[in-house]
């Protein structure tokens, strides 16, 4: 029996900034934010958004009432949750109307935990083939002002349904992974802002991804020309030309520039938005359908990473109506409604957030692109409001 994604939805606030502008202010050359790092656009994330509010707003754009019927299991994969106790799956649960009998989590391991949500879910659904699973991978990169990640910020959620016999792709039994502790990124319990070891990051990005490809096409004789093209984690866009150039030469000068296309065609939308640590790889993914050259019946690589370090490389078959599955996701639409901020007015936004749970407060914000809104604090305990 297939398994696999049977409905995939994104969202990102409706906030933005432009590189360009970020460069200049930062007294960096443009180019090097928008060739050398392959960064046009950030989304912004206001103080009434949060990865509950993005995550309930990506799923509240597929979810039927079939599906609400079906769904057995959610699972929120995120590395910036909302409390170091209680799931962001609770909240999600409530705020999109899901049955009280439903098992809730919430996983942790980087940009990575997306990734071993959609593959428990795949399990559970093979055990369970009447049943649907809900995985959500919401998150916001914040690095902090004047600090060498800030171009690499971003922030969205990606939503999944993972059932049996999916519309968009199944996914195939040939996942190779692997981990190892490293020193790459990192955010201890107090800090709101992530640490890094950035060149040290991206330097063993590159090799897992080496690593896993070689143990890839050992275990499953597959090479090269079997992938129509590859959904890559970027937390930045050239992070994946880093990842793919390593193994291009695997392949025919015709087939490399095809390759180079679909890659093009992946970074579409992360490039406008920056990282959204779980949901990235999903991101490129449903760019790779939308903007790539894709046909039913092809092989897709996916190679999810999340520092720390985590790794998986596992390959997707598209399914016959993939396109109309997908169809509803106007994400060009959403990025281009988004309100574009000057650098000073991000830098008040980014200093907005609401953390302190000791002060009551309620908030709204005029740029309510989204159904759910965090409202505030009531006497510690976070606030939601379903528009
Ligand atoms: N024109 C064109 N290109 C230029 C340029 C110019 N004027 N000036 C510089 N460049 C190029 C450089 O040559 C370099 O290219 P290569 O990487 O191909 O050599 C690129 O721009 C970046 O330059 P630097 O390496 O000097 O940039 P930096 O030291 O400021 O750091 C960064 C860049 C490491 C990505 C930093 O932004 C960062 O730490 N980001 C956060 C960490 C991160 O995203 N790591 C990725 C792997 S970890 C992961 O995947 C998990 C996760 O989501 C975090």
């Amino acid at each position: 029996m297939a398994e696999g994604i049977d409905k995939l939805a994104f969202y990102t606030p409706g906030l933005a900034l432009d590189m360009v502008e970020l460069a200049k202010a930062r007294g960096d050359e443009p180019d090097k934010y928008t060739i050398g790092i392959g960064q046009s656009v950030q989304s912004v994330v206001p103080n009434y958004e949060d990865v509950v509010t993005m995550g309930v707003n990506a799923a509240k754009k597929i979810l039927t009432a079939d599906d609400i019927a079906a769904i057995d299991m959610l699972i929120f994969a995120t590395e910036s949750g909302v409390d170091n106790s209680k799931s962001a799956a609770v909240f999600a649960q409530k705020l999109l109307g899901l049955s009280p009998y439903i098992r809730t989590i919430e996983m942790k391991q980087a940009c990575y935990a997306g990734t071993f949500g959609l593959m428990q879910a795949k399990d559970y659904v093979n055990v369970h083939p009447d049943k649907k699973v809900l995985v959500i991978a919401a998150d916001i990169a914040r690095y902090g002002l004047k600090t060498a990640g800030e171009v690499t910020q971003g922030a969205g959620a990606i939503a999944m349904v993972v059932s049996a016999n999916p519309a968009i792709a199944e996914i195939e039994d040939d996942s190779v992974y692997m981990s190892q502790d490293v020193p790459d990124f990192w955010r201890p319990v107090a800090s709101t802002t992530a640490l890094v070891d950035g060149h040290l990051s991206t330097d063993i990005y590159k090799e897992m991804f080496l690593t896993l490809w070689t143990r890839y096409t050992e275990q499953t004789k597959l090479s090269l020309p079997d992938f129509a093209g590859f959904a890559f984690h970027l937390p930045y866009t050239k992070m994946g030309k880093k990842a793919l150039d390593q193994i291009l030469d695997q392949a025919t000068p015709e087939q490399q520039q095809f390759l180079q296309e679909q890659l093009a065609a992946s970074q579409v939308y992360n490039r406008q938005v920056g990282n959204l640590y779980t949901g990235s790889v999903y991101l490129a993914l449903l760019s790779l359908l939308q903007k790539g050259q894709i046909a039913a019946g092809q092989r897709l690589a996916v190679f999810s990473y999340g520092s720390g370090a985590e790794a998986e490389l596992f390959s997707l078959k598209v399914q016959e109506n993939f396109q109309s599955a997908i169809a509803s996701q106007d994400v060009d639409g959403m990025l281009a409604d988004r309100r574009q901020l000057s650098v000073s007015e991000y830098e008040d936004v980014f200093n907005s957030q609401l953390f302190d749970y000791q002060v009551d407060v309620t908030t709204a914000g005029p740029e309510n692109t989204g159904l759910c809104q965090f409202v505030g604090w009531q006497n510690g305990h976070r606030q939601y409001k379903m528009s």
